[in-house]
Protein backbone atom coordinates (compact mmCIF):
# COMPACT_ATOMS: atom_id res chain seq x y z
CA UNK A 1 0.00 0.00 0.00
CA UNK A 2 1.50 3.33 -0.82
CA UNK A 3 1.98 6.12 1.51
CA UNK A 4 1.48 8.90 -1.19
CA UNK A 5 -2.34 10.59 -1.42
CA UNK A 6 -0.65 13.22 -3.81
CA UNK A 7 -2.28 13.08 -7.16
CA UNK A 8 -0.15 16.06 -8.77
CA UNK A 9 2.19 16.31 -10.97
CA UNK A 10 5.96 15.48 -9.74
CA UNK A 11 6.78 19.32 -9.42
CA UNK A 12 10.18 19.74 -11.52
CA UNK A 13 13.05 22.80 -11.75
CA UNK A 14 10.95 23.48 -14.44
CA UNK A 15 7.55 24.65 -13.24
CA UNK A 16 9.02 26.11 -10.62
CA UNK A 17 10.38 28.80 -13.57
CA UNK A 18 6.87 28.71 -15.14
CA UNK A 19 5.21 30.17 -11.51
CA UNK A 20 7.23 33.17 -11.44
CA UNK A 21 4.32 35.98 -11.67
CA UNK A 22 1.25 33.59 -11.79
CA UNK A 23 1.21 31.76 -8.69
CA UNK A 24 3.39 32.30 -5.48
CA UNK A 25 5.65 29.05 -4.53
CA UNK A 26 5.32 27.48 -1.06
CA UNK A 27 7.99 25.86 0.26
CA UNK A 28 8.24 24.22 3.76
CA UNK A 29 11.28 22.69 5.62
CA UNK A 30 11.15 18.98 6.60
CA UNK A 31 13.67 16.50 7.92
CA UNK A 32 12.10 13.22 7.97
CA UNK A 33 9.00 10.74 6.11
CA UNK A 34 6.69 11.41 8.74
CA UNK A 35 6.13 15.16 8.13
CA UNK A 36 7.07 15.20 4.39
CA UNK A 37 4.61 13.10 3.88
CA UNK A 38 2.47 15.25 5.65
CA UNK A 39 3.51 18.05 3.92
CA UNK A 40 3.25 16.31 0.42
CA UNK A 41 0.11 17.29 -1.47
CA UNK A 42 -0.03 21.19 -0.07
CA UNK A 43 3.54 22.08 -0.92
CA UNK A 44 5.52 23.11 -4.23
CA UNK A 45 8.96 22.48 -2.96
CA UNK A 46 10.89 20.42 0.27
CA UNK A 47 13.29 22.41 2.13
CA UNK A 48 15.50 19.48 4.11
CA UNK A 49 17.46 22.57 6.10
CA UNK A 50 20.22 22.25 7.44
CA UNK A 51 18.34 24.19 10.01
CA UNK A 52 17.37 20.93 11.56
CA UNK A 53 21.45 20.76 12.91
CA UNK A 54 19.45 23.39 15.30
CA UNK A 55 15.92 22.35 15.70
CA UNK A 56 16.27 18.54 16.19
CA UNK A 57 20.15 17.71 17.09
CA UNK A 58 19.85 21.19 19.59
CA UNK A 59 22.82 22.86 18.15
CA UNK A 60 23.16 26.19 19.06
CA UNK A 61 23.88 27.07 15.04
CA UNK A 62 24.01 25.53 11.80
CA UNK A 63 27.80 25.15 11.29
CA UNK A 64 28.46 21.31 11.96
CA UNK A 65 26.10 19.74 10.27
CA UNK A 66 27.39 17.17 8.08
CA UNK A 67 26.92 15.46 4.45
CA UNK A 68 26.27 12.08 6.16
CA UNK A 69 24.10 13.29 8.39
CA UNK A 70 21.95 15.68 5.52
CA UNK A 71 21.92 12.85 3.17
CA UNK A 72 20.37 9.95 5.62
CA UNK A 73 17.56 12.86 6.36
CA UNK A 74 16.72 13.64 2.69
CA UNK A 75 16.16 9.90 1.54
CA UNK A 76 13.87 9.84 4.71
CA UNK A 77 12.03 12.74 3.34
CA UNK A 78 12.08 11.38 -0.47
CA UNK A 79 10.31 8.43 1.26
CA UNK A 80 7.49 10.40 2.18
CA UNK A 81 7.22 13.00 -0.05
CA UNK A 82 7.51 12.43 -4.51
CA UNK A 83 5.62 15.35 -5.56
CA UNK A 84 7.33 18.57 -4.73
CA UNK A 85 10.75 19.46 -5.65
CA UNK A 86 13.04 18.55 -3.31
CA UNK A 87 15.89 20.72 -2.33
CA UNK A 88 19.16 19.56 -0.47
CA UNK A 89 20.56 21.84 1.73
CA UNK A 90 24.21 21.56 1.32
CA UNK A 91 26.40 21.75 4.84
CA UNK A 92 28.77 24.41 5.84
CA UNK A 93 32.60 23.66 4.20
CA UNK A 94 31.08 21.08 1.47
CA UNK A 95 31.08 23.63 -1.24
CA UNK A 96 34.61 25.92 -0.43
CA UNK A 97 35.79 25.34 -3.94
CA UNK A 98 34.63 24.47 -7.10
CA UNK A 99 35.37 20.59 -6.99
CA UNK A 100 34.68 20.28 -3.66
CA UNK A 101 31.30 21.17 -4.77
CA UNK A 102 30.84 19.37 -7.57
CA UNK A 103 31.95 16.71 -5.77
CA UNK A 104 29.66 16.75 -2.79
CA UNK A 105 26.75 17.48 -5.28
CA UNK A 106 27.04 14.06 -7.30
CA UNK A 107 26.90 12.89 -4.17
CA UNK A 108 23.74 14.25 -3.40
CA UNK A 109 22.62 12.80 -6.85
CA UNK A 110 24.10 9.55 -6.74
CA UNK A 111 22.83 8.58 -3.12
CA UNK A 112 19.52 10.15 -3.11
CA UNK A 113 16.46 11.35 -5.28
CA UNK A 114 16.75 15.26 -4.01
CA UNK A 115 15.82 17.39 -7.25
CA UNK A 116 18.10 20.76 -6.49
CA UNK A 117 20.92 22.12 -3.88
CA UNK A 118 20.92 24.76 -2.48
CA UNK A 119 24.22 26.97 -1.25
CA UNK A 120 24.69 30.42 0.59
CA UNK A 121 26.39 33.04 -0.73
CA UNK A 122 26.84 36.03 -3.24
CA UNK A 123 28.45 37.03 -6.16
CA UNK A 124 31.67 35.17 -4.25
CA UNK A 125 30.16 32.10 -5.37
CA UNK A 126 28.70 32.81 -8.63
CA UNK A 127 32.00 30.88 -10.18
CA UNK A 128 31.16 27.83 -8.19
CA UNK A 129 27.03 28.11 -9.38
CA UNK A 130 28.26 28.23 -12.21
CA UNK A 131 30.03 25.40 -12.18
CA UNK A 132 27.49 23.02 -10.53
CA UNK A 133 24.73 24.35 -13.43
CA UNK A 134 27.44 24.06 -16.37
CA UNK A 135 27.46 20.13 -14.57
CA UNK A 136 24.23 19.38 -14.39
CA UNK A 137 23.45 20.51 -11.24
CA UNK A 138 20.26 22.46 -10.46
CA UNK A 139 21.23 25.10 -8.17
CA UNK A 140 19.38 27.58 -5.59
CA UNK A 141 21.27 30.59 -4.59
CA UNK A 142 20.90 31.69 -0.65
CA UNK A 143 21.68 35.85 -0.26
CA UNK A 144 20.75 38.19 2.37
CA UNK A 145 21.19 36.90 5.75
CA UNK A 146 23.44 33.30 5.57
CA UNK A 147 23.11 31.23 9.17
CA UNK A 148 26.35 29.64 7.70
CA UNK A 149 28.30 32.91 8.47
CA UNK A 150 26.88 33.51 11.81
CA UNK A 151 30.32 32.48 13.22
CA UNK A 152 32.39 34.90 10.83
CA UNK A 153 30.02 37.93 11.03
CA UNK A 154 29.54 37.63 14.86
CA UNK A 155 25.35 37.38 14.72
CA UNK A 156 22.60 37.37 12.50
CA UNK A 157 21.95 40.88 11.23
CA UNK A 158 18.72 41.55 8.63
CA UNK A 159 20.40 43.02 5.32
CA UNK A 160 19.59 45.50 2.81
CA UNK A 161 19.15 48.06 5.64
CA UNK A 162 21.49 50.76 3.72
CA UNK A 163 21.45 52.15 0.33
CA UNK A 164 25.06 50.85 -0.06
CA UNK A 165 23.98 47.33 1.08
CA UNK A 166 20.67 47.20 -0.85
CA UNK A 167 22.93 47.43 -4.06
CA UNK A 168 24.89 44.54 -3.09
CA UNK A 169 21.99 42.61 -2.50
CA UNK A 170 21.06 43.40 -5.83
CA UNK A 171 24.25 42.52 -7.36
CA UNK A 172 24.31 39.66 -5.84
CA UNK A 173 21.03 38.24 -6.91
CA UNK A 174 21.89 39.75 -11.23
CA UNK A 175 25.34 37.85 -10.77
CA UNK A 176 24.00 34.44 -9.46
CA UNK A 177 21.09 34.45 -12.13
CA UNK A 178 23.28 34.64 -14.94
CA UNK A 179 25.89 32.03 -13.36
CA UNK A 180 22.71 29.54 -13.39
CA UNK A 181 20.97 29.37 -10.63
CA UNK A 182 17.24 28.43 -10.75
CA UNK A 183 15.90 29.93 -7.91
CA UNK A 184 16.98 32.63 -5.45
CA UNK A 185 16.50 32.29 -1.63
CA UNK A 186 15.74 35.57 0.42
CA UNK A 187 16.32 35.55 4.11
CA UNK A 188 16.20 38.05 6.41
CA UNK A 189 16.52 41.43 3.90
CA UNK A 190 14.12 44.46 4.03
CA UNK A 191 10.92 43.75 2.10
CA UNK A 192 11.32 46.58 -0.12
CA UNK A 193 14.48 45.32 -1.27
CA UNK A 194 13.95 41.93 -1.50
CA UNK A 195 10.64 43.10 -3.86
CA UNK A 196 13.31 45.16 -5.82
CA UNK A 197 15.44 41.93 -6.51
CA UNK A 198 12.09 40.21 -7.13
CA UNK A 199 10.96 41.97 -9.93
CA UNK A 200 14.40 42.25 -11.42
CA UNK A 201 15.07 38.92 -11.52
CA UNK A 202 14.24 36.64 -14.67
CA UNK A 203 14.08 33.59 -12.03
CA UNK A 204 11.70 33.40 -8.61
CA UNK A 205 12.79 34.55 -5.09
CA UNK A 206 11.43 32.25 -1.97
CA UNK A 207 11.40 34.62 1.01
CA UNK A 208 11.91 34.22 4.62
CA UNK A 209 11.93 37.50 6.63
CA UNK A 210 11.69 38.90 3.31
CA UNK A 211 8.03 40.51 3.00
CA UNK A 212 5.57 39.36 0.80
CA UNK A 213 7.11 40.67 -2.36
CA UNK A 214 8.77 37.45 -2.87
CA UNK A 215 7.56 34.94 -5.96
CA UNK A 216 7.15 32.39 -2.71
CA UNK A 217 7.85 32.01 1.06
CA UNK A 218 9.59 29.14 3.19
CA UNK A 219 9.42 28.55 7.10
CA UNK A 220 11.11 25.72 8.90
CA UNK A 221 8.03 23.58 9.87
CA UNK A 222 9.21 23.22 13.65
CA UNK A 223 8.86 27.46 13.95
CA UNK A 224 5.80 27.41 12.23
CA UNK A 225 4.07 25.28 14.20
CA UNK A 226 4.84 26.55 17.37
CA UNK A 227 7.05 23.85 18.48
CA UNK A 228 9.73 26.21 19.73
CA UNK A 229 7.70 28.72 22.54
CA UNK A 230 10.84 30.57 23.32
CA UNK A 231 11.93 30.78 19.61
CA UNK A 232 9.66 33.75 18.19
CA UNK A 233 11.39 35.73 15.77
CA UNK A 234 9.50 38.35 13.67
CA UNK A 235 9.56 36.99 10.51
CA UNK A 236 7.67 33.46 12.12
CA UNK A 237 3.74 33.09 12.37
CA UNK A 238 3.09 30.24 14.43
CA UNK A 239 -0.23 28.66 12.79
CA UNK A 240 -0.26 25.99 15.71
CA UNK A 241 0.59 26.22 19.00
CA UNK A 242 2.74 22.04 18.93
CA UNK A 243 4.19 22.73 21.97
CA UNK A 244 1.37 23.51 24.11
CA UNK A 245 -0.93 20.71 22.63
CA UNK A 246 2.20 18.03 22.93
CA UNK A 247 2.29 18.62 26.60
CA UNK A 248 -1.26 18.66 27.22
CA UNK A 249 -1.48 15.11 25.75
CA UNK A 250 1.11 13.89 27.11
CA UNK A 251 -0.04 15.08 30.29
CA UNK A 252 -3.13 13.15 29.55
CA UNK A 253 -1.52 9.93 28.63
CA UNK A 254 0.30 10.57 31.62
CA UNK A 255 -2.05 10.58 34.36
CA UNK A 256 -4.25 7.93 32.19
CA UNK A 257 -1.58 5.44 33.13
CA UNK A 258 -0.75 6.48 36.34
CA UNK A 259 -4.44 5.98 37.45
CA UNK A 260 -4.89 3.21 35.73
CA UNK A 261 -7.17 3.89 33.28
CA UNK A 262 -5.14 3.05 30.25
CA UNK A 263 -5.73 0.77 28.36
CA UNK A 264 -8.99 0.40 29.14
CA UNK A 265 -10.88 -2.67 26.94
CA UNK A 266 -11.16 -0.95 24.07
CA UNK A 267 -7.45 -0.62 23.72
CA UNK A 268 -6.79 -4.32 25.31
CA UNK A 269 -6.71 -7.75 23.29
O1 LIG B 1 18.24 25.45 6.70
C1 LIG B 1 17.15 26.01 6.51
O2 LIG B 1 16.08 25.58 6.98
C2 LIG B 1 17.16 27.20 5.68
C3 LIG B 1 15.96 28.08 5.78
C4 LIG B 1 16.18 29.04 6.90
C5 LIG B 1 15.67 28.76 4.53
O3 LIG B 1 18.11 27.49 5.00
Amino acid sequence: MSIHSDNRRKITVKSIAKMKNKEKIVMITAYDALFANLFESQVDMILVGDSLNMSFLGKSDTLSSTMEQMIYHTNAVTQGARTPLIVFDMPFGSYSTKEDALKNANRVYKETDADAIKIEGGANRAEIVEYLTKNGIAVISHIGLMPQFVRSEGGYVVRGKTKEDAELLKKDAKILEEAGAFTLLLEGIKSEVASEITSSSIIPTIGIGAGAGCDGQVLVWSDMFGFYEEFKPKFVKQYMQGAKLIREALGEYVQEVKDGKFPSDEFSY
